[in-house]
């Protein structure tokens, strides 16, 4: 079955979806996106997803292309039409096209394009033995909090990451606190038992899947902290885990080839995740075998 994309007002074959060669997106990183996890044909977190893009649409003065309505009944569409229970929606929105120009063109025509992937998700070797992660230096700019798909940093953080055999690589300030992973948020649990994750600020972006987590933690009774931790902390931590709307909840388990606690998941991590997804009314995609 052709995969089927969205662009601009037409649903297209996957491979013959295309935008104009001077989209701002492309010469510019101009645009902002969000990735919206479907699990058994749930979009986890809709709302969530479609407030951040509306922030950050704001943020950069990018006009809505379609109105918020709309975009919704389009996501739903490009899932049906690719008949996928388990995937992820990809959602991107630009400045549109425009003759090169770093000033804003006067009347944008902002770009919407809309893709869908299926997924199985990580391997269940993830959750059993967790996953590896090396740190290295923030080099972003100031507004993280903006999610923007100028993501340079980030690719060539994962790069560096899966060469040196891990999963995700944590990023770190200047200061020596993690900022958050190069497409995740990362989180420790310290010895105590309290789960700590960096709070929202334009340092970091604010994950949907970190809030509705620490929803569900609040709701639940689980001690958390929002504040930095340092690299030193986080290797001395009872666990560590990360999560995305890609990756739901991971336990991390090795930090720059060191082992974290014990060296295997840990309780809180497995809880966060079973929390997370009894809180979308969804069962594990991963422990379900995937698609
Ligand atoms: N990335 N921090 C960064 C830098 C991210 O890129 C992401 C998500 C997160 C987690 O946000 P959320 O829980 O809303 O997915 C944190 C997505 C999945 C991506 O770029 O593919």
């Amino acid at each position: 079955m052709p995969r089927i994309a969205y662009v601009n007002g037409r649903y297209v074959p996957h491979v013959a979806a295309s935008v104009h060669i001077e989209d701002r997106g492309f010469q510019f990183a101009d645009g902002v996106y969000e990735v919206v996890t479907v699990i058994a044909g749930t979009l986890m977190d809709e709302e969530g997803h479609l407030a951040r893009l509306t922030r950050s649409l704001k943020e950069l003065s990018i006009p809505w292309p379609v109105k918020p309505r709309t975009l919704r009944m389009i996501m739903r569409e490009v899932v049906r039409r690719n008949r996928s229970a388990n995937a992820l929606l990809y959602i991107q929105i630009t400045r549109g096209p425009a003759p090169r120009d770093f000033k804003f063109p006067a009347e944008p025509t902002p770009t919407l394009v809309i893709t869908c992937r299926r997924t199985s998700f990580q391997p269940a070797s993830a959750l059993e033995k967790g996953v590896a992660v090396i740190t290295l230096p923030d080099i972003r700019w100031q507004r993280r909090d903006i999610k923007s798909i100028s993501l340079l940093p980030q690719a060539l953080g994962k790069q560096q990451a899966v060469q040196a055999g891990a999963f995700e690589g944590w990023q770190v300030d200047p200061d020596g606190f993690v900022t958050e992973g190069c497409s995740s948020n990362a989180w420790i649990v310290t010895k105590q038992g309290m789960l700590v994750t960096r709070p929202a600020s334009h340092a970091i972006l604010n994950g949907i899947t970190r809030q509705t987590i620490l929803a569900c933690a609040t709701q639940e009774g689980i001690a958390f902290e929002e504040r930095a931790f340092t690299v030193a902390e986080a290797l001395d931590a009872a666990e560590a885990l990360m999560t995305s709307a890609g990756t739901i909840a991971l336990p991390v388990t090795r930090i720059d080839g060191q082992p974290i606690g014990d060296g295997r998941p840990g309780p809180l991590a497995k809880r966060v995740r079973e929390m997370y997804l009894a809180h979308g009314g969804v069962a594990d995609p991963v422990r379900a075998g995937g698609v």
